[in-house]
């Protein structure tokens, strides 16, 4: 498991509590400190333990041996399991060394995390590439929606010789979240001191207010449709004055954004309208943005973190299939990786 956040000790927690009934087994741990690392497979009190300390704050490096991500990946190679799969939980430029894990390593992957599948074109076809010429596959269900199965329904659709035309929504769930707030009278400051605290925004949350985030989803989804142009460029909702500073500094100077935000959440309301940033993404294009939606509609509906994509495809061509959901948090996040890295073929 590579990076033990929010979402990788759920996942350790979930592996644990499934024990027999899964073929899976937890053999080591990375973070950007260190690396645990029991070939066996760490038991349930093991894992509990490293749980309790990282969450307490302490680091990989310091409950098991220091090094670096890619040096603890090279050591867990060369005495890796019979199938070693790779799961990426971290929040970080991975792509190079998830595509030497599949080539020298012969890992399975399995993605929670977006930027390897929202880079630069050539470097994604690098990624996949690698794993294609080790025979391995990398399955992504956690990064659009959080648990909601969304890419296992997109691969079903196009697998079945559906034409996938457009999908269109809500794809990141601490701005729905958000922006709800701000529908019902809230600061911005507080909901996103709020969401932070529950776990659903990116470790940075201007990757969420940046709508980054957002743009990514609709990005690894486009590429799902054959787009291959330029990642689209999201609309900020961070100014520019407040980009350069720390996550603390930006969290602390954060209340200066509340009154343009309920500004313009009022504008909205008079006009019978509410804020939600949606995505678009089709084989021609792919974009983030924040629009004002009519109330009385179903982006218009979307509560707490729910999250929507509504596929028009050649076999729902008007009423589109439309999935809807919490799309947020670390335990569902989790359970998706899980069931990605359950469905993995056996080797
Ligand atoms: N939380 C959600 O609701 C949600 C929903 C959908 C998708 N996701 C995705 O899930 C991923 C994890 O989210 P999270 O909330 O668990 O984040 P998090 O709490 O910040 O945890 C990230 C973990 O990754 C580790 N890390 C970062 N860079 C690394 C590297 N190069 N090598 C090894 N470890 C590295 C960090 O190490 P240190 O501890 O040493 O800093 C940390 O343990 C993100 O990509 C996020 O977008 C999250």
């Amino acid at each position: 498991m590579l990076g033990f956040g929010g979402v990788g000790r759920a996942l350790a927690a979930q592996m644990c509590a499934l024990g027999r009934r899964s073929r899976l087994r937890l053999c080591a741990i990375v973070d950007r400190s260190g690396y645990v690392f029991v070939p066996a497979g760490l038991g349930p009190r093991e894992v509990a333990r490293l749980v309790n300390a990282k969450a307490a704050g302490q680091s990989l490096g310091s409950l098991g041996t220091a090094a670096t991500p890619d040096v603890a990946l090279d050591f867990i190679a060369a005495h890796a399991a019979q199938a070693p799969v790779l799961a990426d939980v971290t929040a970080d430029e991975t792509g190079l060394l998830l595509a030497r894990a599949a080539a020298r390593g012969r890992f399975d992957l399995v993605l929670a995390n977006k930027k390897p599948l929202a880079g630069p074109q050539r470097a994604v076809d690098t990624l996949l590439a690698a794993v294609a010429a080790a025979g391995r596959t990398l399955r992504c269900e956690a990064t659009v929606g959080a648990g909601l199965p969304v890419i296992a329904s997109l691969d079903g659709l196009i697998a079945s010789g559906d034409r996938v035309r457009s999908i269109d929504g809500c794809a990141s769930g601490t701005l729905a979240f958000v922006l709800g707030a701000l529908e019902s009278g809230r600061a911005l400051s507080d909901a996103v001191r709020e969401a932070r605290e529950r776990g659903w925004t990116e470790p940075d949350p201007r990757d969420d207010l940046s709508g980054r985030d957002a743009a990514r989803k609709a990005l690894i989804l486009a590429r799902k449709l054959g787009y291959r142009g330029a990642p689209p460029r999201a609309e900020d909702l961070v100014p520019r004055s407040m980009r350069g500073l720390s996550v603390a500094a930006f969290l602390q100077a954060l209340p200066r954004l509340d009154g343009a935000f309920r500004a313009r959440a009022e504008q909205a309301a008079r006009r019978g309208r509410v804020l939600r940033y949606v995505i678009h993404a089709s084989p021609r294009a792919a974009s983030a943005r924040l629009a004002e939606v009519p109330k009385d509609s179903p982006l218009g509906h979307l509560r707490g973190t729910d999250n929507l994509f509504a596929f028009r495809t050649r076999h729902y061509p008007d009423a589109p299939l439309v999935i809807q959901g919490p799309g947020a948090g670390p335990a569902r996040t989790a359970a998706a990786v899980l069931t990605d890295l359950q469905a993995l073929p056996a080797r």
